[in-house]
């Protein structure tokens, strides 16, 4: 298939466009470039040999996102683009909001007039709000208790995808719920490259290993689990790529959520003590107050993309840590270095 891959320059999107192209598929890059590096898929077409065009546009800006795309041939969309720092989404909902709802917006559009009619769209585990139970299957209930705007964007597109498929039966949805991605493509040439100061651990780690950073802050250890901190299910990014291959290709017609998880959580302290083992290098830290809007727990249950889409995790925590230091020690000021 040729793949309009949005956000493809991004962490997600680049190393799900090596997947696509190791697969066989086609790939056509849409990104603006706003949190990403052309660099990243510069890399993606060293590493698979393969000539990746790119459409430089913000997806949500539609007069211009609608002449980019004018000539562009494609079977399917995989929806990456779209804003994520949970923080910056509290200080400025409605740069989130319309971001995040407007691309998905004009992407539809775009799908329904040419008889596109493959969507899979990045989710996140962030729609099932306070865990009701752990682990999480699908069924568990959405909406209740989100505490920012970048998650509501991700549970409102969830329900904007819905709505355009009932009214445009042909349409086949993949609604891709991520737990916690983390990890590099092993050769290190590819990998997370966050903006300024990372808001998520597994980054900030990696920068504290390599000597960007002094210390971690551990957020709370007083939290219900084994160690008190925080517990996650982190998913290796090439594990995630994957299920956005094998979720494509078994797209039909409707709209079905599948979470792209492990099953097995790790604690904050879990991951320090194994990104030391990867790297050989001291994780310093100290423990602060809980982060707001942090909750003690959350793990997928993702036996239904194990049967549905014959997909499961192939790649363990120690992988992710040994992978993310191949990335950060190999390239320690990101793309930019
Ligand atoms: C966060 C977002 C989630 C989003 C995901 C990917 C929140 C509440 N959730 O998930 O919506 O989809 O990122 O962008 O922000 N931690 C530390 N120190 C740090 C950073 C994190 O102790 O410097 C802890 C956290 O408290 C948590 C765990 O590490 O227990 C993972 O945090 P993080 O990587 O930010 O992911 P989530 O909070 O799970």
């Amino acid at each position: 298939m040729r793949v309009l891959l949005t956000g493809g320059a991004g962490y997600i999107g680049s190393h799900t466009a090596l997947v696509l192209l190791d697969h066989g598929h086609e790939v056509v890059v849409l990104d603006d470039f706003s949190n990403s590096s052309r660099e990243a898929v510069r890399r993606v077409e060293e590493l698979s040999g393969s000539r990746v065009p790119v459409i430089e546009v913000d997806l949500a800006d539609r007069e211009r996102a609608l002449a980019a795309l004018a000539d562009v041939e494609f079977d399917a969309a995989i929806h990456c683009a779209g804003l994520k720092a949970v923080g910056e989404s509290v200080a400025q909902p409605s740069r989130y909001y319309r971001v995040n709802l407007d691309s998905t917006l004009t992407l539809l559009d775009v799908m329904r007039e040419r008889g596109v009619s493959k969507l899979v769209f990045s989710s996140s585990a962030t729609v099932y709000g306070d865990p009701a139970y752990v682990p999480q299957d699908e069924q568990h209930q959405v909406g209740v208790g989100l505490t920012n705007p970048y998650g509501w964007s991700k549970f409102m597109n969830e329900q904007i995808i819905r709505d355009a498929q009932a009214a445009w039966p042909e349409l086949g949805a993949v609604l891709l719920r991520y737990f916690n991605p983390v990890g590099a493509h092993p050769s290190g040439r590819i990998g997370e490259d966050p903006s300024g100061i990372p808001n998520n651990l597994m980054p900030f780690i990696a920068q504290v290993a390599v000597g960007v950073r002094e210390r971690l802050s551990v957020f709370g250890d007083t939290y219900p689990t084994p160690d008190g901190t925080g517990v996650r299910d982190y998913i290796h990014v090439m594990d995630l790529a994957e299920g956005h291959v094998a979720a494509l290709e078994r797209i039909e017609a409707g709209v079905v959520s599948y979470n792209l998880g492990s099953g097995t959580g790790s604690s904050v302290l879990d991951v320090v003590s194994a990104f030391e083992a990867a790297s050989g290098r001291p994780i310093p830290y100290d423990v602060v107050p809980p982060r707001p809007g942090d909750v003690a727990e959350v793990v997928a249950n993702p036996a239904k993309a194990n049967t549905e889409l014959d997909w499961r995790t192939t790649r363990s925590l120690a992988d992710a840590c040994r992978d993310t230091w191949a990335w950060q020690s190999a390239n320690p000021s990101g793309y930019g270095a």
